[in-house]
């Protein structure tokens, strides 16, 4: 595979450590990619079991090769981990001993143009990462939503401070001519925004990619069914790269300590990549993760 497109997993040793995989138990990855965080399951205890989920029809490549050497342990399902109740009346499980969720997107995503989710490649403005049932890409938004929705996308999603003057430039641009390409919106965001410390397209790219995505909602969906799908002692371990994502992952894990009971914070204050992890990894360097464990 082209070294660009392959994806490091992040804190992939903290993640074993936290979730200490055993012979005979099971494991849900949410967000299988590459299949970082199964592989290192497997290798561990070549007789856990793994569920995996993944919404991009793209990574059934990397499950072949795994469900060849585990064809009687692990099972892969293209969907949103949402939809978590339907996985769970297809197979015969009900709980889970670890769930994995590594959110946002992988290498192979964002290093691959013609998914149009890097403004440091040229290519379609799609951002899908369901793109087989997924009807909104980036351009539908870009080219025929209101100024006013524009801005609020870009402000709420991307914590964008220029996001009605970024709005207004895509407004004065597309009265001449559809934007079509990640380089077209690039350049317009650069008319407005200037940067020292991160490219200037970074806020409202990721608010895009949020958007089409539905990603909070998907997490907060998600993690208000995760409690009865852990088994007691289970533990769930939630790596985000951004602070939306953080802030709704470290309310919950609080709500359902304090007020529930039902978990117990394992991670008082978010793990981080070490240094070393983050030179050879910089994808690594905003990521944070998170532990609770069912009482
Ligand atoms: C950061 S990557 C995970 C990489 C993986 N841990 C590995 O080691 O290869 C995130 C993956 O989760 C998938 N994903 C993101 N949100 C999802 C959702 N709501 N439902 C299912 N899959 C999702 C993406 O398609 C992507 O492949």
């Amino acid at each position: 595979m082209d070294k660009e497109l392959s994806h490091f997993p992040v804190m992939v040793n903290e993640i074993v450590s936290f979730i200490k995989p055993e012979d005979n138990g099971i494991y849900l990855d949410c967000t299988f990619g590459q299949g970082g965080y199964t592989k290192a399951i497997f290798k561990i205890s070549e007789k856990a079991n793994v569920i995996a989920i993944d919404q991009d029809s793209d990574t059934k490549i990397f499950v072949e090769e795994i469900s060849r050497q585990f064809r009687n342990n692990f099972f892969f399902f293209c969907n949103k981990f949402s939809e978590i109740d339907k996985i769970l009346k297809k197979i015969d499980q009900e709980q889970f001993d670890g769930i994995l969720l590594d959110l946002g997107m992988s290498n192979t995503q964002l290093n691959n143009p013609s998914r149009g989710f890097s403004f440091e490649k040229d290519g379609p403005l799609d951002m899908r990462m369901d793109y087989k049932n997924n009807q909104l890409t980036a351009k539908e938004i870009i080219n025929n939503y209101s100024e006013k929705d524009l801005a609020n996308i870009f402000y709420y999603y991307g914590e964008e401070r220029n996001s009605r003057k970024i709005a207004r430039q895509i407004i004065n641009y597309r009265t001449k001519e559809p934007i079509n390409t990640t380089s077209e919106l690039s350049k317009i965001i650069k008319k407005v925004n200037f940067d020292k410390f991160k490219n200037p397209s970074t806020r409202v790219f990721q608010a895009l990619r949020i958007y089409v995505n539905d990603e909070l909602n998907e997490l907060e969906s998600f993690l208000n069914k995760s409690i009865n799908i852990l088994k007691r002692k289970g533990r769930i371990a939630i790596i985000t790269f951004h602070s939306l994502e953080d802030r709704i992952v470290k309310n919950f894990i609080k709500k359902q300590s304090e007020l529930s009971g039902q978990l117990k914070i394992i991670t008082k204050k978010p793990v981080i990549p070490s240094l070393h992890e983050v030179k050879i990894n910089s994808r690594s360097r905003s990521a944070k993760l998170r532990v609770a464990e069912k009482i």
